[in-house]
């Protein structure tokens, strides 16, 4: 039996108890004669002396050989990411809720997760892509700071902020995860979005899914030249959405979204 106080950190940094129930197991973790023993393959790799002190190195060596977080680089994710989202909500217009852009697109994010019965932490997972899809937007920001026609700078690096997004989340590692929705959240189905005009299922998950909320979002609130001209009440944009299925949007995805959109917030199209 693996030392309690050992399960229990191991269970704090992955969510999971330490167990090693068959050798398939790619790594394994164990105890065997008072020492810890790592197996890889249904090979051992590492035994420790079973010592407090080093529990939280043994974790940590757990971590780099399954491939999982270890529970430093969550602290440095959890720091970075919300340090990033604060710039983010303070750089975009607030609504009447008090509520802007990212906000909204991840709580609604969140819930359409849920509606497909993803488990609380992919809808967690997909709510943290969603405060960032446009963290490269801070970059636009900083240019149009020093720019005597700030609206032309805007229009002209508008199409930037997926790939200074990539950059911003590259300074570190822990972030990486987070890189393929914010660089491709503009891409679309057809193969003409931006910035690398990948197609259909070449495009991320995520950002299809971003796709999705983040065009229904802008048209609901946003009076802008790519989008027509005026504010679409929200049947309008989810049958803006529907027609466009195929063309911008993954028509799976598309369809998942309206079904949700009917059945949470009672819009018909
Ligand atoms: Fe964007
Ligand atoms: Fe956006």
């Amino acid at each position: 039996m693996l030392p309690e106080r050992f399960v229990k950190m191991f269970k704090d940094a992955f969510n999971v108890d330490p167990v090693c129930e068959n050798n398939d197991q790619k790594v394994c973790i164990f105890e065997e004669d008072n020492k810890i023993i790592v197996k890889q393959d249904g090979r051992v790799v590492a035994q420790f002396e079973d010592n407090e002190d080093d529990y939280a190195t043994i974790l940590q060596y757990y971590a780099k050989k399954a491939g999982l977080m270890t529970p430093h680089a969550k602290e440095i994710e959890e720091l970075l990411r919300s340090l990033f989202v604060n710039i983010i909500i303070l750089t975009e217009v607030e609504d009447k809720n008090g509520f802007s852009h990212s906000q909204r697109v991840a709580k609604m994010a969140e819930e359409f997760a849920r509606f497909l019965g993803w488990s609380d932490e992919q809808a967690v997972e997909l709510r943290n892509h969603a405060l960032l899809h446009d963290v490269g937007k801070i970059a636009i920001e900083q240019l149009m700071l020093y720019s005597p026609t700030r609206l032309r700078t805007l229009e002209l690096h508008y199409q930037d902020h997926p790939t200074m997004g990539a950059i911003y989340l590259s300074i570190n590692e822990s972030l990486w995860q987070y890189i393929p929705t914010a660089r491709n959240h503009h891409e679309r189905w057809d193969g003409k979005g931006f910035p690398e005009g990948l197609k259909g299922e070449e495009i991320p998950f995520y950002a299809r899914i971003m796709a999705i909320i983040d065009y229904y979002d802008e048209v609901t609130n946003f009076v802008s030249a790519d989008w027509d001209s005026e504010i679409k009440t929200p049947s309008q944009a989810l049958n803006e959405i529907k027609a466009l299925s195929g063309k911008f949007f993954d028509p799976q995805l598309t369809e998942k979204f309206i079904d949700f959109m009917t059945n949470v917030y009672g819009i018909r199209t």
